[in-house]
């Protein structure tokens, strides 16, 4: 007769193995995130075509719009060797109330073993890590995060600076409502830059909401860029702002001209940055908004090379997730 001792243990065995998931850049341990920055950069230069995740089989659910995170992980996958499955959210069973963890199950039952999932709920993945037998990997969800943005971010600064040790990087814009922020809020000064936000009073929340890092403070624009080694500019995100009309009547955030001239980076204000500073978008950008649409291809500007970079950056978040990052 087997004793209660033993039919925990034999539980505890037959238990599904805990699966890797990459919900925020906190799940990325300091080693790690190291391997993984080399890991892109021979990814980068080397030209390589491996096939590090033959048989796995990554789908793709996105519940908001994107051109960037979806395509680049699609590409990702492709190239390391993996099978890829875009799913039409839209067109799927989702639309006939399934629920999403029974959604994944059904994908993880047709051999399915990672999803990249964007969602406009910040609590889409709670239950979901400890119950799903995919890989989740986290393509932003509502205000939360949105941790590849961060990491290729990062992975692209420390191409261009070395260390981030002791640079001043200035994040402007709807501060409230990004998750591009939120996660390099956890990721920069953990490589030890300091931070400093910008933006309109309505688009942004207290400090103490947001972190509790000494190493992330609150400044006036013009005073910000004088510092500044670095401007990363946040699109207005209109589609997560209150309905009807926003906060407070015609805010400034509401009118395009005044928000360039108010809280936007103008040609004027980049010519006043130290002639090192360089910038940064997430993208999508939305020109002469935000930013004025001469300095998205300013030499100083990496937007593109963020896009380029987010490849590399993705195939080896994936050899992570599958466990085959060198
Ligand atoms: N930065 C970003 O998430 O872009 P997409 O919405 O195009 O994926």
């Amino acid at each position: 007769m087997i004793e209660q001792t033993e039919l925990t243990s034999v539980r505890r065995f037959q238990s599904a193995p805990r699966r890797q998931h990459l919900l925020d850049v906190g799940d990325i341990d300091d080693g790690d995130l190291t391997r993984l920055f080399r890991r892109a950069a021979a990814l980068q230069t080397g030209g390589l075509t491996p096939a590090s995740l033959r048989g796995q089989v990554v789908a793709t659910l996105f519940f908001e719009p994107s051109t960037r995170t979806r395509i680049s992980f699609e590409l990702a996958a492709q190239r390391l060797g993996a099978l890829t499955m875009p799913v039409d959210v839209g067109r799927s069973s989702l639309e006939k109330s399934e629920s999403l963890y029974d959604t994944l199950q059904t994908l993880a039952a047709m051999g399915v073993t990672m999803a990249v999932v964007r969602h406009r709920d910040s609590a889409v993945f709670a239950g979901l890590a400890e119950r799903t037998e995919l890989c989740l990997l986290n393509a932003g969800n509502g205000i939360a995060a949105h941790p590849t943005q961060a990491l290729l971010d990062a992975y692209t600064l420390t191409q261009h600076l070395g260390s981030l040790r002791g640079r001043t990087i200035v994040i402007c814009g709807d501060i409230r409502h990004s998750r591009v922020a939120r996660s390099n809020l956890q990721l920069l000064p953990r490589l030890g830059a300091r931070v400093i936000l910008c933006g309109p009073p309505q688009l942004v929340p207290e400090l103490g909401l947001l972190t509790a890092d000494n190493a992330v403070s609150y400044e006036p624009l013009d005073a910000a860029i004088a510092q500044a080694d670095v401007i990363m500019c946040l699109r207005i995100q209109r589609e997560r702002h209150p309905q009807p009309a926003a906060e407070a009547g015609q805010a400034p955030h509401q009118d395009s001209a005044s928000y360039l001239s108010s809280y936007g980076l103008t040609e004027e204000r980049f010519a006043r940055a130290r002639p090192s500073c360089v910038i940064l978008h997430p993208g999508p950008v939305n020109r002469d908004i935000e930013i004025a649409g001469a300095l998205v291809e300013h030499p100083s500007s990496l937007i593109l090379e963020q896009v380029r970079n987010g490849l590399y950056v993705r195939m080896a978040i994936l050899e992570w997730i599958a466990g085959v990052l060198p």
